[in-house]
């Protein structure tokens, strides 16, 4: 009887950013980070263990990914080494907008593959392991098993136990909205974790913005939690740019910007200093997003649609963490 499950997860977009690796093997962050968790993206999983398969297999909305492949199967390892079992699984996930385009599918997939490999194979664990398991995968994903606003901490343990995500504020307690300017749908030149391994290896600034992290997720924290919206904004921005000036500055320097993303943050610029409560972040790609009080998004939307060279934008507010689908529940 094979044992099998799906879930759902929702990808989180980092308003403090983590760019770095304290760990390689263990694929431990260099620097605490802090997210909102999405509520209209997601990816869904459906994970079968099964005796009559003589490896993993690995299907990406409807198509063999060879390009992920690897790092499926070695976090399948991990659970498979986690339950004592020895069982291959055949695993099919599909995503409700563009793959690797800088749109945080890893962190949906890992957490999303995590989760339901994790009930299929019967175990039940606390969130704190779950979100320990995710990070394996992909450091950003052990932010998504939660919702709402999540802080991530690096953590100080060899074994990088403790880098592990918790949950900072509920969504509902101050329900944000991001515009998703999508400016280009194709997947990124160069991915976070090769991209981030580059830069630690080569920039001049490295230090200094592990030096500065542990201020600047301070802030962040404190304004979520007085629900501080400027303060949020110019926080998060000065993460966001602080990044990826540290990608610019490797060597060869990491652009993930094209144009119509430098002409977004200026939209966005102009419309925070006129007055609409919305501030920018931008992970390793080109698209923008755009965050929010409640009840802006549509407009905002509707200035970042007109910027020549956006090809969709996308509104979502604030979701929950990943969870189990139930039998019904189509993937
Ligand atoms: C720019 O979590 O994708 O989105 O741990 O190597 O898989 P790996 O990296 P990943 O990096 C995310 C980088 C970022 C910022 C962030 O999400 O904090």
């Amino acid at each position: 009887m094979p044992m099998q499950a799906a879930a759902q997860a929702q990808p989180n977009i980092a308003l403090i950013k983590y760019w770095g690796k304290r760990d390689e093997r263990l694929n431990v962050p260099a620097v605490p980070s802090l997210s909102i968790t999405l509520e209209s993206l997601w990816t869904r999983t459906q994970v079968r263990f099964d005796e009559t398969l003589g490896e993993d297999r690995f299907m990406l909305d409807g198509k063999r990914d060879d390009a992920q492949f690897q790092r499926v199967s070695a976090m399948l390892e991990r659970l498979r080494h986690h339950a004592g079992v020895s069982t291959f699984a055949d695993v099919r996930s599909f995503n409700n907008f563009p793959t690797g385009a800088g749109l945080a599918s890893s962190a949906s997939g890992f957490a999303a593959l995590v989760v339901a490999a994790i009930h299929a194979l019967g175990l039940v664990l606390p969130l704190a392991e779950l979100s320990a398991l995710a990070r394996q995968g992909s450091a950003s994903a052990a932010r998504s098993i939660f919702g709402g606003f999540v802080e991530m901490a690096c953590g100080s343990r060899d074994d990088g136990q403790d880098a592990i995500a918790r949950p900072l504020l509920a969504a509902s307690s101050w329900p944000l909205e991001v515009a998703v300017a999508i400016t280009a749908p194709g997947p990124k030149s160069i991915g976070s974790s090769m991209g981030m391994v580059h830069t630690a290896r080569t920039s001049p600034f490295y230090r200094g913005w592990i030096e500065d992290a542990p201020r600047r997720l301070e802030v962040a924290r404190e304004a979520v939690i007085a629900r501080d919206f400027e303060r949020l904004a110019e926080v998060s921005e000065a993460s966001c740019l602080a990044m990826h000036g540290l990608a610019l500055s490797a060597s060869p320097g990491l652009l993930y910007w094209n144009g119509v993303t430098v002409e977004l943050m200026h939209c966005v610029r102009e419309l925070r200093s006129a007055g609409t409560p919305v501030f920018f972040t931008v992970d390793a790609g080109p698209q923008l997003k755009a965050v929010c009080l409640p009840g802006w998004s549509r407009d905002v939307a509707q200035c970042l649609a007109e910027v020549p060279g956006v090809r969709e934008v996308r509104l979502s507010g604030l979701g929950d963490g990943a969870r189990v689908l139930e039998s019904k529940e189509a993937i």
